[in-house]
């Protein structure tokens, strides 16, 4: 692994029983926190994603909004906001997904991405895949091709990677 993996790892706070009892909350503020270790984070997926010809990084609400930004811009694509139900203002195509508790949607600007576009899907954290799976769909849906996903973390042992339809994701921690 990276050298740099190690010291981001060691940034992420992990919260037991929150926000609900047996909820082991990966806290990414506190990689945020450090300057170095936040830098390191968006380094490693820029270094991986320059020169892909990737024109659309899409950031997943909330926490796809603190690193996608900064990957597109390094990178020279546009962003793309995938946001939680009646926040966008235009026309949007919407994607319902389950949850542990209920379901969710997100939503996408019907015309932020052109057809034949190659996407980059960036969020926090994949758990059991919904989340990355309805916005995979979503640019699908405006027939942009969907190059990876990336997340910070991974928990796998919910599998949430089985849902991705095949589609590569890549991550920088794992955490059991
Ligand atoms: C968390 C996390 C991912 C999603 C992963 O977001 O930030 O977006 O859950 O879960 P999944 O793989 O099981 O779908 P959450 O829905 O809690 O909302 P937030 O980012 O707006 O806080
Ligand atoms: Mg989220």
């Amino acid at each position: 692994d990276d050298p740099r993996i190690h010291g981001i790892k060691s940034k992420i706070r992990v919260v037991p029983n929150f926000p609900k009892p047996d909820i082991m909350f990966q806290d990414i503020t506190t990689l945020l926190l450090d300057p170095e270790a936040f830098k390191d984070t968006i380094d490693l997926f820029v270094e991986r994603y320059r020169g892909k010809n990737i024109s659309v990084v899409a950031g997943i609400e909330a926490r796809g909004f603190i690193f996608g930004p900064p990957i597109a811009l390094a990178i020279g694509a546009k962003f793309v906001p995938l946001r939680k139900p009646k926040k966008l203002p235009g026309d949007v195509i919407r994607e319902e997904y389950v949850l542990e508790y209920g379901r969710d949607c997100l939503e996408m600007h019907l015309g932020a991405v052109k057809p034949g576009e190659r996407a980059l899907v960036v969020d926090d954290l994949i758990a059991t895949g919904g989340t990355l799976c309805a916005a995979m769909n979503l640019l699908e849906r405006a027939e942009a091709e969907v190059v990876e996903c990336a997340c910070v973390i991974e928990l796998p042992d919910l599998k949430g990677r089985e849902r991705l339809k095949g589609k590569p994701l890549y991550v920088l921690v794992e955490s059991h």
